[in-house]
């Protein structure tokens, strides 16, 4: 049975007082939540996830990067390996996020190469993608989101599928409080998961864990997660609130 999946992404936020202060909180928070065949998982900033790690040791909550560099190492200024993460003790990575594609032109051809290193390097990829408002409105969501997927990830083989989990997030509802329909969320998470059939077959496509993220809060998180092929949601403001997390969590 695929996994359930809250992840929260908590972007550039949180100072290393701030990080402590609101794991205390989740893990009493998480403590409280009975996770059926669920993975909560949370992404603080790189300096701050070696605390993290340490900060959650023995609970339910995961840790992940925001981000890696392809490279093994080497002159990279300003930049992580997997390597690094992994000496850390960080196993799970998000990439693609909107915010990495726009502010730091990352494209699918070196998200290809990213999600190759992070996968032979042993880590669980939460890979993003999602379309624009244009391309929903040219009526192009499905094509855009279709070419983002085989460019980044068709190569992959089949063996790599357990350390993905997709995370769907169209672009205008990211931190815009304009949520997706649930309806039009899983829309696409059907199409999506119908692409992994077509190019993986049927048991493949079915283990995949598509997320939903954009604006989902504890008000709409019911309904969203109540989709068939929506397997949990990708956080990003509302997992900087403890409580609004562990009730997203508790949606699911
Ligand atoms: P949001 O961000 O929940 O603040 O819209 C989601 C994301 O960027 O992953």
């Amino acid at each position: 049975m695929r996994k359930k999946i809250v992840a929260g992404n908590w972007k550039m936020n949180n100072n290393l007082n701030q990080t402590k202060e609101l794991i205390e909180v989740l893990k009493a928070e998480i403590n409280e939540v009975k996770l059926n065949n669920t993975r909560v998982i949370v992404a603080p900033s790189f300096v701050n996830l070696q605390e993290a790690i340490e900060g959650t040791k023995n609970t339910s909550i995961e840790i992940a990067a925001q981000n890696l560099h392809q490279a093994k190492n080497g002159a990279y200024t300003g930049e992580v390996s997997s390597e690094m993460l992994a000496s850390i003790g960080v196993d799970i990575v998000i990439l693609g996020h909107s915010e990495r594609r726009t502010y730091f032109n990352e494209t699918d051809e070196a998200l290809s190469e990213k999600v190759a290193t992070a996968i032979e390097n042993g880590f669980d990829v939460i890979f993003c993608f999602g379309e624009q408002l244009e391309d929903r409105e040219a009526n192009n969501h499905f094509k855009v989101v279709e070419s983002q997927l085989k460019n980044a990830l068709f190569n992959l083989p089949s063996e790599a599928y357990s350390k993905i989990i997709l995370a769907y997030e169209p672009v205008w509802a990211i931190g815009t409080g304009k949520t997706a329909s649930a309806d039009q969320a899983q829309e696409m998470h059907k199409f999506i998961r119908g692409l992994f059939v077509d190019a993986y077959g049927n048991d493949l496509a079915n283990e995949l864990s598509i997320l939903y993220g954009g604006s989902v809060k504890p008000s709409n998180a019911n309904e969203i997660f109540s989709k068939p092929d929506v397997d949990g949601g990708l956080i990003g403001g509302a997992s900087l609130n403890a409580k609004d997390f562990s009730e997203i969590v508790k949606a699911i």
